[in-house]
């Protein structure tokens, strides 16, 4: 008896010591088949992660892989370049002759079998993919040795644009935290970030042409308590990204082939600026870095030249710092009071032949349009840019509704969808909005983001035009890494299932089996979310 008990005792630490793999991660890949005999491959620590030694690409892929490992499974692995025998995992891209043309660039396959894991990507970013799904399958059980079940995973995404912003010009957030929710976005399969860096309560990138405008224009000299309550914290507030530290977050986001989109917003929430550059508003100011949140009248004059010279200075920079292809120029909420008054913006108005003040915001955005175009950008711009007309480059990102992407849509203009009811996580995720930390207003539940279709309403030729779907974090509320996690998580979740599966393959009933897995993991990286899901 004694015996059987001993053995027991000693089969319970041999499960204990074995992690508890799953491939039901989220966003679930596309297709998942276990080995029917359900044989297993044991990943041992020390084990050793190889690659081509010539691809650079691959060598970071591998030492990534190895650091996530170490941070989420407490494995010790070993990335050591092109290791002939006896490796565990390896990394490996498509030969070029073996891809077709139509093929999805991310697309990978991961497999396991008795020669242990294998990670073939159509490129290094696919690779990186796959990695992610390695990542979230082995989970954070702990253990000495993980056993991998046999299995083929084909996977890819539906989107080629799955984008998450993030206003750090409200309130201003570390560089180290944005790395961190950098690799958040990772391992949900992300590949866009839109920094919102300028706004009415501050100017958040260093313009070295112009060094007084971050310096003075991201120092707000106190923040208005609760919602615009008339009572203030009598404290400054400042901030801001140094070019050097914006070319770091770009190193680092590319590494996990995130783009970061920069966003300039333009002509209205221009507070931060217009402090600094009174003779570029329409009454000259004096103007004040806002402590208050809303929407200004003060906007950039279009009809003063020096808006325009102003704006190329900075998107001078801006270029410079981002290799993104696509640059953002806001556009939402600029109200044409100060338009209709100011002599010099109905005069550019009289010499254009404009009849309506909202053409006087075309005319800038197709001046700066034909100016970053020279640079190789095309222009991002919120659906408030439709008004005017809109060049035939410009991307529309619809947030008033998706009745703009539509349209936009219809008319073969590229647009990112991001409308409120399903994509702005500034919104309370659950009824009882006294039980959680502050949002700006409105419902927006898990389930809610789950059920976004991003192509409603379009026939599939239009549907092509949908690049993909976004979630907006805005901060006026959220001043902390640890509330913008909560707000982020898990609704990101749902939105990376809306950005990667297949529409037909969503389930929110699986969807939400396959959660507890990724919280287990957020415990272990120290991320904070919302624990209930409505
Ligand atoms: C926006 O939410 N004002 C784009
Ligand atoms: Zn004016």
């Amino acid at each position: 008896m004694k015996k059987i008990v001993s053995l027991f005792g000693l089969l319970l630490m041999a499960v204990a010591s074995w992690a508890q793999v799953s491939y039901d991660v989220i966003p679930l890949p596309k297709s998942v088949q276990l080995s029917p005999k359900g044989e297993s491959y044991m990943l041992a620590q020390g084990a050793v992660v190889t690659y081509d030694g010539q691809n650079p690409t691959l060598a970071s892929d591998a030492q990534l892989l190895v650091n996530y490992l170490k941070a989420t499974a407490g494995l010790n692995l070993k990335a050591q370049p092109d290791v002939k025998k006896g490796a565990a995992i390896e990394l490996k891209i498509k030969n070029e002759k073996s891809k077709s043309n139509s093929e999805n660039t991310e697309a990978y396959q991961l497999t396991v079998d008795k020669r242990g894991v294998t990670i073939l990507g159509a490129s290094g970013e696919a690779v990186f993919r796959g990695i992610q799904t390695l990542v979230k399958s082995i989970g954070v059980e702990p253990g000495t040795e993980v056993s991998l079940p046999y299995v083929t995973i084909q996977d890819e995404p539906r989107f080629p644009y799955r984008g998450v912003h993030f206003d750090c010009a409200r309130h201003y957030f570390s560089v180290d935290f944005i790395k961190q929710f950098l690799d958040i976005m990772a391992l949900h399969g992300c590949n866009n970030f839109h920094w919102h860096l300028t706004e009415d309560q501050g100017w958040r990138f260093e313009v070295k042409s112009m060094p007084e405008l971050a310096m003075k224009g991201s120092v707000r000299k106190q923040t208005v308590i609760g919602r615009n309550t008339g009572l203030y914290d009598g404290t400054p507030y400042g901030g801001y990204y140094t070019q050097q530290e914006c070319r770091e977050i770009v190193d680092y986001a590319a590494k996990r082939f995130i783009n970061v989109i920069p966003e300039i917003d333009l002509p209205g929430h221009m507070l931060g600026a217009l402090h600094v550059f009174p003779e570029l508003g329409c009454t000259g100011g004096p103007y004040e870095v806002w402590p208050i949140w809303g929407v200004s009248r003060d906007v950039l004059c279009a009809g003063n030249p020096g808006t325009l010279e102003f704006l190329k200075k900075v998107l001078d920079e801006v270029a410079d710092v981002f290799p993104s292809k696509y640059i953002h120029i806001g556009g939402d909420e600029s109200p044409r009071d100060r338009w209709k008054q100011c002599p010099k913006c109905q005069a550019k108005m009289k010499e254009l032949g404009l009849k309506k003040e909202a053409e006087l915001q075309t005319y800038i955005n197709k001046e700066l349009e034909a100016y970053m175009q020279k640079k190789g950008r095309d222009l991002i711009g919120w659906d408030e840019t439709l008004e005017g007309g809109l060049s035939e480059k410009a991307i529309v990102m619809s947030w008033r509704g998706t009745k703009g992407g539509i349209a936009a849509a219809r008319q073969h203009h590229r647009v990112i969808m991001t409308p409120t009811d399903y994509c702005y996580i500034d919104y309370y995720q659950l009824k009882d909005h006294g039980s959680q930390p502050l949002g700006i207003g409105g419902y927006l539940p898990v389930s809610k983001v789950y059920s976004f279709e991003p192509t409603a309403g379009l026939g599939e030729e239009e549907a092509k035009y949908i690049l993909g779907p976004q979630v907006n974090l805005w901060t006026e509320y959220v001043g902390y890494p640890q509330h913008a996690m909560y707000m982020l998580l898990p609704r990101l979740d749902a939105m990376s299932e809306v950005q990667w599966m297949a529409s037909d393959k969503k389930d929110f009933e699986a969807f939400q089996g396959r959660l507890p897995r990724m919280l287990k993991l957020y415990d272990k990286l120290g991320y904070s979310y919302c624990h209930k899901v409505e």
